[in-house]
């Protein structure tokens, strides 16, 4: 374990927002936790689709919190899983040594400080890399699913019943390679959607059905499901509600621009045309780190009933190939950075 008494700390360092190119690797301090914080040293981090958009400052409206010319922190990277090396003077419950993971400031770093309550105990069972992947997207895929109706973690059923029909578009990215597991292993009949390279695997994870994208478009499927969960928005939001049964909900996921605009205008396009719209549901979720999910998530790994599917690993040294590698879209389950 390295001392967390070193005063500088290798890091994915942004002084600009734009591209990967903006995204260099330097010495920088080590950050000093808050009262509520612990500081880790970190032995995985993930990347996910809001890395980009916060590498890039798109949509602008985030910059308000991340900094309006340049980014406040310079260091991206959110989901990290690693060992607390200090403790802030408030926090309860954590000591140095323990090993965690879940939402971090900056974890594309050896070090990286987080709120206490937005971690969770990894345990011992599951490596660093998988604790990673599953924070930001695992939590995604679980919000998601809950959104729709669907518990998939708990005795609680939830408001759909096992048999239940699931469509997973985007099947073999980070939350929907995750969301396929966890639908399927709540008894529903999950078609996933992917292309070709990917049919194999996504089926593997538990599929009933898999559509390969680049020989079959969805929309001529001809069927209704209960719950349809877009993670690619790349249909308009009248074109997916077509495929969802009477009583059942669309849940447009994707924050990357498509035909309906970008995130903000799919949002208001979604409340809207759900204003309109009698017997089915459109509503978006908005997921945030929870403590009792990202254990639940954890022990899911822990017991094999959940396997996060790694992309590429990259040093810390490549953290701009990983950043690139995520904003092309095309990563199969989930690219992780070990420093
Ligand atoms: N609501 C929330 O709180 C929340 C939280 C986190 C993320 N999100 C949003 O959720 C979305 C998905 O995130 P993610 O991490 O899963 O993204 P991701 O891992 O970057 O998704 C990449 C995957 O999308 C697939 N894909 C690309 N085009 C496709 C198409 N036309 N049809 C089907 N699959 C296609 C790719 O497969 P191929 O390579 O085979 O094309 C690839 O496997 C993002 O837009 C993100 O902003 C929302």
């Amino acid at each position: 374990m390295t001392d967390a008494t070193d005063t500088l700390m290798i890091a994915a360092i942004q002084h600009e927002y734009g591209g990967a190119e903006t995204i260099s690797t330097g010495r920088i301090p080590v950050p000093a936790p808050g009262p509520k914080d612990v500081l880790i040293h970190v032995e995985a981090a993930a990347i996910n689709p809001a890395d980009v958009f916060l590498m890039r400052g798109v949509p602008r409206v985030l910059r308000l919190g991340s900094g309006l010319r340049r980014p406040r922190n310079p260091v991206r990277g959110s989901d990290a899983a690693g060992t607390v090396m200090e403790v802030g003077a408030s926090v309860v419950g954590l000591s140095r040594g323990d090993r965690v993971f879940g939402a971090a400031r900056g974890s594309l770093a050896q070090y990286a400080t987080a709120t206490a309550a937005r971690l969770a105990r990894l345990p011992d069972a599951v490596p660093p890399e998988h604790a990673a992947a599953v924070g930001m997207a695992g939590l995604a895929a679980l919000h998601g699913l809950r959104a729709g109706g669907l518990e998939p973690v708990g005795a609680k059923p939830g408001g759909l019943e096992s048999g239940a029909r699931v469509l997973v578009n985007g099947a073999s990215g980070g939350i929907g390679h995750l969301a396929v597991q966890l639908a399927a292993a709540r008894g529903a009949h999950v078609t996933a959607v992917c292309s070709t390279r990917n049919v194999d695997w996504v089926r593997d994870l538990g599929a009933y059905r898999v559509v390969d994208y680049t020989r079959e478009s969805l929309l001529d499927l001809g069927e209704r499901f209960d719950l349809v969960f877009d993670n690619v928005g790349n249909h308009r939001i009248r074109e997916m509600l077509a495929l969802v049964a009477d009583g059942g909900t669309l849940l447009p996921n994707s924050g990357v621009p498509g035909p309906d605009g970008g995130p903000m205008t799919r949002v208001a396009k979604a409340q809207w045309i759900n204003l309109v719209t009698r017997g089915r549901r459109v509503t978006t979720f908005v997921s945030a780190p929870h403590r009792e999910d990202l254990e639940s998530l954890a022990s899911m790994v822990a017991a094999g009933t959940l396997r996060p599917h790694l992309d590429t690993v990259f040093a810390l040294t490549e953290a701009s190939a990983a950043l690139d590698r995520v904003a092309g879209h095309h990563a199969a389950g989930k690219v992780v950075v070990t420093p």
